[in-house]
């Protein structure tokens, strides 16, 4: 097993603020608080393999610009939930492939059982692979999924 933690950055897209409170029903009740009480208590492991960041906002050029402090920064790898702009941003499509971080794409729900629109992706092509339909949870296994690619990379 390689040494020392990941650095590693969760990004959070537009409407992502408020995780938990909004639209319980679609996208649960747990807040991303959540996220690091199940690192803790249910995956000590993992939790203590990685250098957690977290950043949201709700413009898209905001999120560009962190991005590309994450490129500066060396940032080992990104969870990213880019929220609506998912399904909109060609920018920040251009982004993730330039700066080509490692990623994983997580949504909390499945965006794939829902509206027409949310089945179009401008953002995934560029990840290692896309999680959704968890909650909070798919932050956490997106997590696992990209600490186990960071290893076999390492390897
Ligand atoms: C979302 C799904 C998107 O379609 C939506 O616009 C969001 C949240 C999710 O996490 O399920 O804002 O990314």
């Amino acid at each position: 097993m390689p040494e020392g933690k990941y650095s590693i950055l969760v990004v959070n897209g537009p409407n992502l603020g408020y995780i938990g409170q909004r639209h319980p029903g679609t996208y649960g009740t747990q807040g991303m608080d959540a996220m690091h009480t199940i690192l803790e208590k249910d995956r000590p492991g993992l939790s203590a393999r990685i250098h957690l960041s977290r950043f949201q906002a709700n413009g898209e050029g905001e999120i560009i610009d962190r991005l590309e402090q994450a490129w500066k920064d060396k940032v080992q790898g990104l969870v990213i939930n880019p929220g609506a702009y998912t399904h909109t941003s060609l920018a920040l499509g251009d982004c993730l492939a330039w700066i080509n971080i490692p990623h994983v794409e997580v949504h909390l729900s499945n965006i794939w059982s829902r509206e027409e629109i949310r089945r179009q992706n401008l953002t995934a092509a560029q990840s290692l692979g896309v999680i959704a339909g968890f909650g909070v949870m798919s932050y956490v296994l997106g997590l696992e999924a990209l600490v186990w690619h960071l290893d076999k990379i390492q390897d």
